[in-house]
């Protein structure tokens, strides 16, 4: 089936040449076409242009159906991509939160048992296909918000068994799923119960084990490390990046969530696709990131939701770095994965511009996941993943209206969902 976008007040993010990234002033620059159209043929965008240079013609040849769509008084932007989540998991933890409220810190609760090592508690006595019921729903959840391809890690099984079994409900994700997935291992997400005071021998048998197993079996795209105070070091993250690496895995990690960890140094260091949360970012870390291919990931819904200082984001920007924003959908520190809000909060809470917001979720986080090439604009041979929003005055109204769902449809590979 092809799909012809017809009358389309505004075309968001329309680019026939976007590069890689944009950041700095660039951020700003977010090219829209009035009046336009847009065409996919066999999952992928094959044109787009103002109204007036749509031409009968460019249909002949398509051996597909044609569903033509009428989008007046509507725009279409590229599905947002969410570079950071952790959606395979077991239970909520609205428990927690409520300590939360009551006035525990997330090291507190973490060191009380709950946080983390409840959740592994419960994904251990999970079987796959519960795991993957659950995640499927918040696939589909997330997709109501607009959201077209995700990142989603492990890091609730904590031993070779269930880490490998909550990859593999990745596995089975990215076969059954519309969306686009990546799988990133994060075996380094805390130290399981069983380890505890002897964190150098479970970061041995994430080396030893756990890495070789996983690569074996081909089932994670990256490499990631809880690297903060009191989870896992600048030293430890280095050997399970080097190891991670040498195993074909990419690094892209959670940094400076806690304090000035080291963590993005370490994470430019080895050329880490991302480092993601970086509250605690100083000129120091902004001065390592200046030049690096790393992307700098802000977790807005995290950050809100744990009640905890907002990264400098304006501050990285004016120095001239990329700024990509993700969801971080997890049952402890933030249980949703709204792009929409993530874009809302983007806007209200670190003063970004709507046109940097919407880069920050589109075109910076699709490079974020490696997706960059096929993913975040629209442009001629990307693939066809983009919503209509419901109809809405100005781009501006979509940071502006935090509340509301303004996706209307969304179509991935070129397929209304
Ligand atoms: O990205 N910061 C570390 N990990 C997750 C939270 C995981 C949890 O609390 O279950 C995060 O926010
Ligand atoms: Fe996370």
């Amino acid at each position: 089936m092809a799909v012809l976008v017809k009358n389309i007040q505004k075309l968001v993010q329309a680019d026939p040449t976007p590069g890689s990234y944009r950041a700095g002033a660039e951020m700003n620059h977010l090219p829209c076409i009035d009046n336009a159209f847009l065409l996919a043929v066999d999952g992928k965008i094959a044109a787009f242009g103002p109204m007036s240079e749509f031409k009968e013609q460019l249909l002949s040849g398509i051996k597909e159906t044609v569903e033509v769509v009428d989008a007046t008084g509507r725009m279409v932007f590229p599905a947002f991509c969410d570079s950071h989540s952790h959606i395979i998991y077991a239970g909520s933890r609205e428990i927690e939160y409520i300590d939360k409220i009551k006035g525990l810190s997330y090291e507190e609760i973490a060191k009380r048992g709950g946080g983390i090592l409840n959740s592994v508690d419960r994904l251990r006595a999970a079987t796959e296909d519960e795991l993957f019921d659950s995640a499927w729903q918040r696939l589909e959840e997330v997709a109501s918000f607009g959201t077209g391809a995700i990142e989603i890690k492990s890091g609730y099984g904590l031993d070779a068994a269930n880490e490998i079994k909550m990859l593999r409900v990745i596995r089975r994700l990215k076969e059954k799923s519309p969306l686009t997935i990546k799988a990133n291992l994060l075996a380094a997400h805390a130290v399981p119960r069983e380890y505890l005071g002897r964190q150098t021998e479970y970061v041995d048998l994430i080396i030893n084990e756990i890495i070789p197993m996983v690569a074996a079996e081909e089932l994670a795209d990256f490499v990631d490390v809880f690297c903060d105070r009191g989870f896992f070091t600048p030293e430890d993250t280095e050997r399970i990046l080097m190891q991670g690496i040498k195993y074909g895995l990419q690094p892209k990690i959670h940094a400076n969530e806690l304090d000035y960890s080291g963590g993005i140094q370490v994470g430019v260091k080895y050329n880490a696709r991302s480092v993601d949360h970086i509250e605690y970012t100083g000129d120091e870390e902004i001065a390592c990131l200046l030049g690096s291919e790393t992307m700098p990931t802000i977790l807005p819904g995290a950050a809100f939701f744990l009640g905890m200082v907002y990264a400098p984001a304006r501050k990285m920007i004016e120095a001239g770095l990329p700024i990509a924003m993700a969801g971080d959908f997890n049952p402890g520190s933030c249980p949703s994965g709204n792009m929409q809000f993530v874009l809302s909060m983007g806007c209200i809470k670190y003063g970004l511009l709507p046109e940097e917001a919407i880069n920050a979720v589109t075109l910076n986080s699709a490079y974020a996941m490696d997706v960059e090439e096929f993913l975040g604009t629209i442009t001629v041979g990307k693939i066809a993943n983009f919503f209509i929003t419901k109809p809405i005055p100005t781009i501006e109204f979509m940071p502006y209206a935090y509340g509301s769902n303004k996706v209307e449809t969304l179509y991935l590979r070129g397929r209304r969902q």
